[in-house]
């Protein structure tokens, strides 16, 4: 039996969380956003503020329905106002020992009876669980960027996973019009372990001149009816994340295919994190992403 959710906190208003809180929010759940500081959580919010107004203008929402999706979100820079959700949601930085951190102090705070979930791309579920009080109570939620747009949430059982928190996961996707596919707790779940090593094989093909990162990414397009190029996802998904994901992944498998390219680790060097820095394979300082120059 599913347990009944109400509130539901999210841990990061980046990238993912952002959406996820909205998501949440467009679902009917009182929803509390907590981020590190006041700046990134504003950042979060207007982001949020700026898709509602757009669903407005499409016509996809009217006004008050905007309005009371924003009302239902809380942000917050304290752990402390998490402590009544029914469901937390990480989607916090991707490394162990800085979830391992967040999860302590959540586990702490929050009511004992709540469900717990990671957002992780890569990390072991089990890894996270362990750490906690409530293993049992505790699952993977993997959704897809955009998280407002993407259908998909892979929904994660790990070894400890009781069967009541897995059908709890399984009926919130669900409830959020996702379309929930279950699977088992092996790195990069079912669709990161495919397309990781395309888009890491995008960036060999480029270092071995099969051709250019415009040419790659407009033969995807044109050729395998991709919608957009394995560069321009790469920039998408962040380049960062990618650089975190492939390591987890060639930790795990010891597979080349999984191995960090040359170009990739320079990049992050250089901080070019794709879309979310303004760099990464293009340049979106400007109107329309152009091709980065150093390329
Ligand atoms: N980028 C993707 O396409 C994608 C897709 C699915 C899942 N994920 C996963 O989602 C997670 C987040 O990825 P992202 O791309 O949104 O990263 P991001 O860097 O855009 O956002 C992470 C946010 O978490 C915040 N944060 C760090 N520690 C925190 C804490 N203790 N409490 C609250 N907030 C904290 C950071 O300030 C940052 O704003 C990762 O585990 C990643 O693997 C990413």
């Amino acid at each position: 039996m599913a347990q009944q959710i109400e509130k539901v906190g999210v841990l990061g208003a980046g990238l993912m969380g952002h959406g996820i809180a909205q998501v949440a929010a467009q679902s009917g759940y009182q929803v509390v956003l907590r981020e590190l500081d006041e700046a990134t959580l504003q950042k979060g919010i207007a982001k949020i503020e700026k898709q509602l107004a757009r669903a407005v203008e499409k016509g996809k929402m009217d006004e008050t329905e905007a309005g009371e999706v924003r009302a239902r979100i809380q942000g917050t820079v304290h752990y402390r106002d998490l402590a009544d959700c029914d469901l937390v949601i990480e989607a916090i930085t991707e490394s162990l020992p800085l979830k391992l951190e967040m999860w302590r102090e959540v586990d702490e705070i929050v009511k004992p009876g709540a469900v717990f979930a990671t957002n992780t791309s890569s990390l072991a579920v089990i890894d996270q669980a362990a750490a906690t009080s409530r293993p049992q109570q505790f699952v993977g939620l993997h959704y897809f960027n955009p998280a407002q747009v993407m259908k998909l949430v892979e929904v994660v059982r790990c070894v400890t996973t009781s069967e009541e928190a897995f059908t709890t996961a399984l009926e919130f996707a669900r409830s959020e019009h996702k379309l929930a596919i279950p699977t088992k707790d092996k790195a990069g779940f079912i669709v990161n372990r495919l397309l990781v090593p395309y888009m890491l094989d995008a960036i060999r093909a480029y270092e071995e001149g099969v051709g250019s990162v415009e040419e790659i990414d407009e033969a995807m397009k044109a050729g395998a009816g991709h919608p957009m190029g394995p560069l321009t996802l790469a920039d998408f998904v962040g380049l960062d994340t990618l650089g975190s994901i492939c390591d987890v992944l060639f930790e795990e498998f010891r597979e080349r295919r999984f191995a960090r390219p040359p170009t990739l680790r320079k990049m992050l060097s250089a901080g070019w994190f794709g879309r979310k820095s303004g760099i990464g394979f293009y340049d979106y300082s400007g109107e329309a992403p152009k091709p980065n120059p150093a390329f």
